[in-house]
């Protein structure tokens, strides 16, 4: 088995982790002195944000050197230093691969704007001449990710305004054309480079995008405004040689081959599924369980769509529920939840709503979607901060807010900030711990309640987020070893979730009630997600989860495998 088949996976926003050096910015020398920290939690492997050279117009999405460290965060060097040091404590080490486009200040761009129209440098980007009588409008109607036209036109060496570049970004952020061969050339290089100072593997930022349709006509259909459905824009055939090429070298590696897992927005399991398997990427996350609401069906049929993908593609599915770009999950799961649409129609913005939230209720519901999360079969990937049980800082400053999203749509969409607060460390410090004292302010405001949620106070507080997350992460594997497939268990209240995996069982009780699980003498409650009152053996309270396990198997217990499965079997 390849190490990544069970993992978790910690996710490090770097900039937001821990600043060594007291410029208000998480850096690599921080993270390195809180590596023991990450190692006892319990992960298996980290991957980092972007961290090489970069304007930070979009925290590092906007690369303007592939091969160098930003200053920000530290050296190539230091870089080497951590993964070994991480090597050392047994975590794996993930980059995260920008291909997709670059920073407006890397040197090709910068050659390609000098270089005016006509030339070949404009070739490596996706530079075309305007429409209307003077060039005056963009060449299509496609729309940035982030809100305006995908379309900014430059002003030409004469001086004079000129052509346009394409960018599904922010306009800081020009998309490489990926039909040209020297882009591809680039990245090879790019991955030896890193992979040859020791990084396992990389995360693949927007791996759907690279190449788009060749023609650049108008997109026909329905505009969001989000650009999320216009599959012109998206999922080209073609972006699989891509992805055949970069797999090859990282098999180069073995006995010990690179691992990728790509962050993949496409409309249906089956073009997912194109994405996966031996000849492309290792894995790709499974969003579908992070857009849906709190409800048993919803999130039973993610999972089952989930595990479906995997049969199908013989790769251990990738899940999560939380990441830089949506809200974090105390706060989801304390709003109101919408069980309006079937599949949310804007899966981002299904994850990032605004409303008031009752963050204790979104703290059981957290609490409890960990446990499911980590019981399933495959890998899982953790958000930083989500082990504290921190909520999105909603009330961050206007003028403090920095995302791009919230630039680009003048304060409309409050954009992804609040889930990249710098990390409360201890509850005393100033900062928060997250940076040395008499450090400069950090470079996000922490809210003064913060403090509330430090590491050093949950570390010795048997009943705090922070704890239960260790005692989940050390007693999984040997609770649900990696072979055992998922089997869900009939009950007869619809708000409960429960399944089997060999003889552990897991049990989410979805509902406003507590709920009764039939049991037999010889379950052993292991983990509960509440604690603080003296909770029968037998007894789920609303809006939390159980893992437990039975010697004489599930059956005896009077919870039997559902039909469906039973059939499947
Ligand atoms: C997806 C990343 O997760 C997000 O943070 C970034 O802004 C966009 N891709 C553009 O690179
Ligand atoms: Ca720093």
């Amino acid at each position: 088995m390849e190490w990544w088949n069970d993992a978790v996976v910690y996710q490090v926003y770097l900039r937001s982790f821990a600043d060594s050096n007291g410029d208000g910015i998480g850096d690599l020398a921080g993270l390195r002195t809180r590596l023991g920290d990450l190692a006892a939690l319990g992960v298996d492997a980290l991957w980092l944000n972007p961290c090489f050279a970069s304007p930070q117009r979009d925290h590092g999405y906007d690369i303007s050197d592939y091969f160098s460290i930003d200053p920000d965060y530290g050296t190539v060097d230091e870089l080497e230093t951590l993964v070994e040091s991480a090597h050392e404590l047994g975590l794996r080490v993930l980059l995260d691969m920008v291909a997709n486009h670059c920073s407006d200040q890397h040197e090709w761009f910068r050659e390609a704007i000098t270089a005016g129209a006509g030339s070949a440098a404009r070739e490596r980007f996706l530079f075309r001449d305007g429409r209307g009588a003077h060039g005056e409008l963009p060449p299509n109607n496609w729309q940035s990710v982030f809100g305006g036209p995908a379309w900014t036109r430059v002003v030409e060496p004469d001086g004079r305004l000129g052509q346009w570049y394409f960018h599904a970004f922010d306009a800081s952020q020009p998309d490489f054309d990926w039909r040209h061969p020297e882009v591809a050339d680039h990245f090879d290089r790019v991955l030896r480079f890193w992979f040859d100072r020791g990084v396992d593997g990389f995360r693949i930022d927007v791996a759907h995008g690279l190449v788009k349709s060749a023609e650049l006509a108008d997109w026909p259909g329905a505009d969001d405004g989000t650009g999320g459905h216009n599959y012109d824009m998206w999922d080209q055939p073609e972006v699989h040689e891509v992805y055949r090429r970069w797999r090859r070298i990282g098999d180069g590696y073995a006995p010990d081959p690179k691992y990728f897992v790509g962050e993949i927005w496409v409309p249906s399991v089956e073009s997912l599924a194109d994405y996966l398997g031996p000849e492309q990427l290792h894995q790709a996350f499974g969003f579908d369980l992070l857009v849906q609401p709190w409800n048993a069906d919803r999130m039973r049929a993610a999972v089952d769509r989930g595990l479906g993908q995997s049969a199908r593609t013989a790769t251990p599915p990738a899940w999560t529920l939380a990441n830089h770009d949506v809200h974090r999950t105390v706060t989801r799961y304390g709003q109101a939840q919408d069980l309006s649409a079937p599949v949310p129609s804007d899966m981002i913005a299904a994850a990032r709503r605004h409303g008031p939230a009752d963050l204790e209720l979104g703290v059981r519901r957290a609490r409890a979607a960990a446990m499911l999360l980590l019981a399933l079969p495959g890998t899982s990937y953790l958000y930083q901060g989500e082990e504290l049980g921190l909520p999105e800082v909603v009330d961050l400053p206007r003028d403090a807010r920095q995302d791009p999203i919230w630039v680009r749509s003048g304060g409309a969409e409050l954009g992804r900030d609040g889930c990249r607060v710098p990390l409360p460390w201890s509850a005393d410090a100033a900062s928060f711990g997250f940076s040395p004292a008499g450090a400069a302010l950090p470079w996000l405001p922490q809210p003064a309640w913060f403090g509330d949620f430090a590491a050093d106070t949950q570390q010795h507080d048997p009943s705090s987020t922070l704890s239960l997350y260790r005692e989940l992460l050390h007693s999984r594997r040997a609770l649900f070893a990696p072979s055992e497939p998922l089997l869900w268990l009939a009950s007869d209240n619809p708000e409960l979730l429960v399944f089997a995996r060999g003889s552990a069982i897991c049990a989410v009780n979805f509902g406003e009630r507590d709920a009764a699980l039939p049991l037999a003498d010889d379950a052993r409650v292991l983990v509960r997600s509440t604690s603080g009152r003296d909770i029968p053996g037998t007894t789920l309270p609303a809006n939390s989860a159980v893992w437990l396990t039975t010697a004489t198997g599930p059956e005896h217990h009077g919870l039997r495998p559902t039909t469906e499965d039973a059939l499947a079997r």
